[in-house]
């Protein structure tokens, strides 16, 4: 068995005060809306595991069957002895980098949900004898303190994950991506990408309603942490298409007129009968969006590859 740690970069009151300062900022705000971090708590996690497996749910299968295509390729240009995964959760696909990344000593998985972080980085310590594993409890959008460990790294952030930031929080991940990356180390990018409106919305609204049980997770989160009396039967999952934004958009939407309490911020929150809470954008992206956002961050993509029918792709990118 390798060595495993887990550091928590953050106090455990520390997480309690950004779900605070989410929710009130959220549902005080107009339109509501709730941050996707908050889905995944073990539950939600597990949740999103389920997801990855539906039959509508394309992205994974995609970003696997190009990495398996090309794990010897990102190995070659990149010689990683540290791999950092930015919301790793499962870390799945990635045993298939790790397979062919020859030099790495060390992995480090960063999420926010410990609870997939220990699965994961436990069964990858006991399956890779000679790996290093450190895993790190902690908020990709804030300041990340890496361990201290051997270069070249490679920066991995898989799933399409990017896509849950807005714009201006994209700008800001990418540069202090960018900020992380000495000259040598390189960025590995999985983008999901603009595709045809029915495929996009069933991947987000499946036929066994697993991913509306993902959605009102983040009731059920708020309800435990914060002592709020949501009743997920009250609201409905809505996932759509904004052709202009080119995102999908998950929501959830108030079947009756009804007051929800917050104890623990002294709220009381009014819905409307059918309106409808912002919890989650999934932007898919073009090759040259990528590119120019990349490029405003100090990154220059050099390999660009897509599944066999152009679905998703991931990107490799260094320092400028
Ligand atoms: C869409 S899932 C993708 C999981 C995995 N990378 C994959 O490709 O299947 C997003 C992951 O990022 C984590 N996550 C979401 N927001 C985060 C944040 N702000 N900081 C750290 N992890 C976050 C979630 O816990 C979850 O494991």
């Amino acid at each position: 068995m390798s060595p495993f740690h887990v550091t928590r970069t953050l106090p455990e009151d520390a997480t309690d005060a950004a779900l605070r300062a989410d929710v009130h900022r959220g549902l005080t705000g107009r339109p509501k809306t709730l941050p996707p971090k908050w889905f995944y708590d073990a539950h939600g996690s597990d949740l999103f595991e389920k997801i990855t497996e539906l039959p509508e749910y394309y992205p994974t299968r995609a970003e696997r069957e190009i990495l398996l295509a090309r794990a010897g390729d990102i190995a070659a240009a990149t010689r990683a002895r540290t791999l950092v995964e930015l919301g790793s959760g499962s870390s799945e696909k990635t045993r298939h980098l790790i397979d062919a990344l020859t030099d790495l000593r060390t992995y480090v998985p960063v999420d926010v949900s410990g609870s997939a972080l220990s699965q994961a980085g436990q069964a990858l310590a006991a399956e890779r004898p000679g790996l290093d594993v450190h895993a790190l409890i902690a908020d990709f959008t804030g300041e990340l303190t890496l361990p201290d460990t051997q270069g070249p790294r490679l920066v991995a952030f898989l799933g399409g994950t990017i896509g849950n930031l807005l714009p201006a929080e994209r700008a800001a991940f990418l540069a202090s991506v960018r900020a992380l990356l000495a000259p040598g180390d390189a960025l590995l990018l999985g983008t999901d990408l603009v595709k045809d409106e029915e495929v996009l919305v069933r991947a987000y609204d499946d036929g066994a309603g697993v991913t509306a049980a993902f959605n009102k997770n983040v009731l059920t989160v708020i309800n435990r942490e914060l002592g709020a009396d949501f009743d997920p039967a009250a609201f409905d999952h809505v996932a759509l298409w904004d052709a202009g934004h080119e995102w999908i958009e998950m929501r959830l939407r108030s079947r009756t007129a009804q007051t929800v309490k917050v104890p623990a911020l002294g709220l009381a929150v009014d819905f409307a009968a059918g309106e409808e809470m912002r919890t989650e954008v999934s932007a898919k992206f073009r090759q040259e969006g990528v590119r120019t956002e990349l490029s405003a961050a100090g990154l220059e993509l050099a390999h660009w590859w897509t599944d066999d029918a152009g679905r998703f792709a991931l990107s490799l990118s260094v320092a400028r």
